[in-house]
């Protein structure tokens, strides 16, 4: 039996060079040796206020991007959060065994609600690795591939998965594994290389629709430093470490290897480069998500992926649900 992979994103915002790297770039790769359901979060959108417009069409942009990145909805299950009813029912019962003192020790949580109101934080916001725990709990996923901003709600599901199994003492849960690359599992803002690329930092970020004008201008005037030598050291050259991370996952070379690449070259002649790798991969991406953008192969995948979680989830609700003693009516 094929191994389970999962993993999802988030239609909050235009996604970046940050979330193709880390993750999109290589899920592709999966999916011939595992069983592998891709989802997008949806429900997850809706732990802070999104325009309704908007959340549709992050969504539909998400499959387009899924599907231009080489996946294949015929061999990985590609589907809405929303649409499985299972990820809801699930979180309902997984919110009684994860913990408040644990919630709000995340990172995610408190960086995301640290200039807000604390009366005025969204439950959901707070729960949200509990929903992130039943996506991955409902698939048996073996390997869940993410970035680092990602890992420690990786993490929380294991201990989840544990401490329910220990309560019950069954084998029911599987623990997950995050799978995170070694390079490009933290890209950096181009104008703040000290903070992540995130969905919601158009001086700082390359959104995977920018035209190639754009992305050679933000390149050419991402943030360096004034010592001239391209090596990399995340401490004293955060903006060169990054752009040399950027480049060396592009090409699928080691940093070694990009460094030796760029030993004589200055600054200007290495930015361009980088450019030129960004462009060379994002301009052909980007003509494969025109042609899938307003074609009915969105719902077509939708559909199929639905149709094939569905039956995987509810399986697997029902043995948790027995389990923890919930009354299954006979027909
Ligand atoms: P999201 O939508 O914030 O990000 C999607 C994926 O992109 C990765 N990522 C990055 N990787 C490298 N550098 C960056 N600057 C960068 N920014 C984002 C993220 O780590 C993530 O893997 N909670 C998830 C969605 C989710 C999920 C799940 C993921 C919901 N349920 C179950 C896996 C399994 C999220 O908000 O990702």
């Amino acid at each position: 039996m094929k191994k389970i992979m999962l993993t999802g994103i988030k239609p909050t915002g235009n996604l970046t060079l940050g979330n193709y790297i880390g993750v999109l770039k290589h899920l592709k790769d999966y999916q011939d040796e595992y069983e592998s359901y891709i989802f997008i979060a949806d429900l997850h959108a809706l732990t802070l206020p999104i325009d309704p417009k908007i959340l549709n069409q992050n969504t539909r942009d998400i499959v387009a991007f899924y599907l231009a990145s080489g996946l294949d909805f015929n061999k990985s299950h590609i589907f809405l959060q929303s649409s499985v009813s299972e990820h809801a029912e699930l979180n309902s019962i997984m919110i009684n065994y994860l913990y408040m003192g644990e919630l709000s020790r995340m990172t995610q949580f408190k960086e995301k609600s640290k200039n807000m109101n604390y009366s005025a934080i969204g439950l959901g916001l707070f729960a949200y690795p509990v929903l992130m725990a039943s996506d991955i709990i409902l698939y048996d996923a073996d390997i869940v591939p993410v970035g680092e901003d990602q890992r420690q709600h990786v993490e929380l599901t294991r201990d989840l998965v544990r401490r329910f199994n220990s309560r019950y003492n069954t084998d029911v849960l599987k623990e997950p594994k995050a799978i995170v690359n070694k390079t490009g599992k933290r890209i950096m803002s181009l104008s703040d290389p000290l903070k992540k690329m995130s969905k919601s930092d158009p001086k700082g970020d390359i959104y995977l629709k920018d035209d190639e004008k754009t992305i050679r201008k933000k390149i050419m005037s991402a943030v360096t430093d004034s010592d001239c030598k391209i090596i990399y050291d995340k401490e004293n050259k955060p903006g060169i470490s990054n752009l040399l991370t950027i480049y060396s996952s592009l090409k699928d070379i080691s940093i070694e290897e990009a460094e030796k690449e760029f030993e004589n070259a200055n600054y200007g002649t290495f930015k361009r480069a980088v450019a030129d790798a960004v462009v060379n991969e994002l301009l052909p991406f980007q003509e494969r998500y025109n042609q899938i953008i307003n074609s009915n192969l969105i719902n077509e995948a939708l559909i199929k992926g639905r149709d094939a979680a569905k039956i995987k989830a509810n399986a697997k609700l029902k043995e948790i649900q027995k389990v923890v003693g919930l009354y299954e009516i006979k027909q």
